[in-house]
């Protein structure tokens, strides 16, 4: 089993890869294999809607591992979208990735159907906005969402505040025990031949005034 991160900060060992390394841990303690996607500090191009992807299946825009994670979302069986809060919301980077990553990938296929979960981090408020708009992509891709013991937040500056925040590390590590929980209930279901929901055709229904 996988669980793919995607860090959202610039810093590649910040705060946000400190709670994200929390998670890790349990992973691995537990033999699953993680890989954190590091968007990092380089300018993401925001989705253009020009629609090439839904002719190609690929972003046009080829040079900051959007395309990538796409490809190798398939064999994954979790997902973490982790992110600094910059006023109040998710830093930019990792929006303009997900939207590209989520709007090129074919109806979601390599997504679907296996638990997300958001996790924001800040020196002190706008986790729970953060956290209401990460969601929002496990939402529309058939995702079930991971909780925990507390809502997906950790308090800190910097990295090193991180394990000052007691709660927040044991949140993370909950919230990576139930993500290990859903996917081995996912796996289990699937070797019994539980099958996946008959989700019916899409309609685009456009409201025109
Ligand atoms: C542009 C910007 C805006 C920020 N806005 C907030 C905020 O609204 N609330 C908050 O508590 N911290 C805010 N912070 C602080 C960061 O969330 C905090 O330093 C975080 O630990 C950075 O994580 P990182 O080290 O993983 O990048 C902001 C930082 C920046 C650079």
């Amino acid at each position: 089993m996988k669980v793919m991160f995607v860090n959202g900060s610039s810093h590649l060992r910040g705060t946000t890869m400190a709670a994200i390394e929390e998670m890790e841990k349990v992973f691995g303690a537990e033999g699953i294999e993680t890989e954190v996607i590091q968007v990092g500090g380089k300018p993401i191009a925001d989705c253009l809607q020009c629609n090439v992807c839904g002719k190609t299946g690929k972003c046009v825009f080829t040079d900051d591992g959007v395309n990538e994670f796409v490809e190798k979302a398939k064999d994954a069986d979790g997902f973490v979208f982790a992110t600094p809060v910059y006023f109040a919301h998710p830093s930019g980077r990792i929006f303009d990735f997900l939207d590209r990553a989520f709007y090129s990938s074919n109806g979601y296929e390599n997504f679907k159907f296996k638990p997300g979960a958001a996790v924001a981090i800040a020196r002190r408020g706008g986790m729970t906005a953060s956290l209401d708009a990460l969601n929002k992509y496990f939402g529309i891709a058939q995702m079930p969402t991971a909780g925990s013991t507390y809502w997906n937040m950790v308090h800190g500056l910097t990295a090193e505040d991180a394990p000052k925040d007691e709660e927040g590390m044991q949140t993370m590590r909950n919230l990576a025990k139930n993500m290990i929980w859903m996917m081995r209930c996912f796996e289990a279901g699937k070797k019994a031949g539980v099958p996946y929901p008959d989700t019916e055709k899409q309609f685009c229904t456009n409201f025109i005034r």
